[in-house]
């Protein structure tokens, strides 16, 4: 068997959390034109149905739509055990949801602080935590990968994003905590840390869409890079092809954070 059959992920399921959209979208697609089935677990029931129905369609796998709201366990519960019951098993958790707020920590709410570490680092701690009990459960092993950022390495600059950058270093401590524990399990964690992207994230916030120039002019490749350009390290870390890998982030940012 060749190199990309291997890399194949025919006959696995995975979950994908802010699937509906943006990087997770992306991998989401790559997932099932690998072969995957995909349930995309979004806050934004809607979008998240457009997103699976699309890649049903495309790529003749099943995909179902599961409203999910990443901070609050029973949500994720429910997500879970629409997996079992759709599909019998669970390969392939992307943990992915996460939002951003620019304000000066000084003047940074509670609340501000609270949200954003509540998705982005509770939320894939809730998440991981629920696949990795599932996967440990099934004795199947299976492939965790959850998001950071680049934000997890250097600090941004010019706008202000304290609890992001936080939330974010916390993912990948959190992701090499779960790699050791669950290692006996072959259960494999990693991370995924890209640049700047273009989502709506960043692309439609009217914080950070005014940045984009002067973050351009900061990138050595001179451009923000494209969801698409994160599918394939995805595809390899969903499969049997990384199967030592585990405990490691990968960055990808178009050597943003070198200098
Ligand atoms: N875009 C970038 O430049 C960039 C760079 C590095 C890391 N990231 C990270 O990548 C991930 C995806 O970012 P994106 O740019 O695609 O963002 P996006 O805003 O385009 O999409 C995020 C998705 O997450 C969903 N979501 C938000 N809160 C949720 C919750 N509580 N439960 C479930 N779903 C929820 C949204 O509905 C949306 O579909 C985030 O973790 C983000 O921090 C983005």
């Amino acid at each position: 068997m060749g190199i990309l059959e291997k890399m194949r992920l025919s006959g696995k399921t995975a979950f994908v959390t802010g699937g509906a959209r943006g990087i997770g979208k992306s991998v989401a697609i790559a997932f099932a034109e690998a072969g995957a089935n995909v349930v995309i677990a979004d806050l934004d029931l809607l979008e998240a149905e457009k997103t699976a129905q699309a890649l049903a369609t495309t790529n003749g796998v099943k995909s179902i739509a599961v409203k999910t709201d990443v901070t609050d366990p029973e949500s994720v519960n429910l997500l879970i055990e629409t997996v079992k019951k759709e599909f019998g098993q669970l390969d392939i958790a992307f943990c992915n949801a996460g939002i951003c707020i620019n304000v000066p920590a000084e003047e940074m709410s509670y609340a501000q602080w609270a949200k954003v570490i509540n998705i982005n680092l509770t939320g894939v701690f809730l998440t991981a935590q629920a696949a990795g009990k599932l996967m440990i459960e099934q004795g199947t092993g299976g492939s965790i990968i959850n998001t950071a950022s680049m934000s997890a390495h250097i600090v941004n600059v010019p706008q202000p994003q304290c609890a992001y950058n936080a939330s974010k270093a916390g993912v990948i401590q959190l992701t090499k905590s779960l790699a050791i524990e669950w290692a006996k399990h072959n259960v494999r964690v990693n991370s995924l840390s890209p640049g700047y992207i273009g989502t709506e994230l960043t692309l439609n916030s009217p914080d950070l869409q005014p940045l984009i120039k002067e973050w351009n002019a900061m990138a050595p490749m001179g451009r923000m890079g494209k969801p698409e350009e994160l599918q394939s390290i995805c595809v390899y870390l969903a499969g049997d092809t990384s199967s030592f890998t585990t405990g490691s982030d990968f960055i990808v940012d178009g050597a943003f954070t070198c200098f």
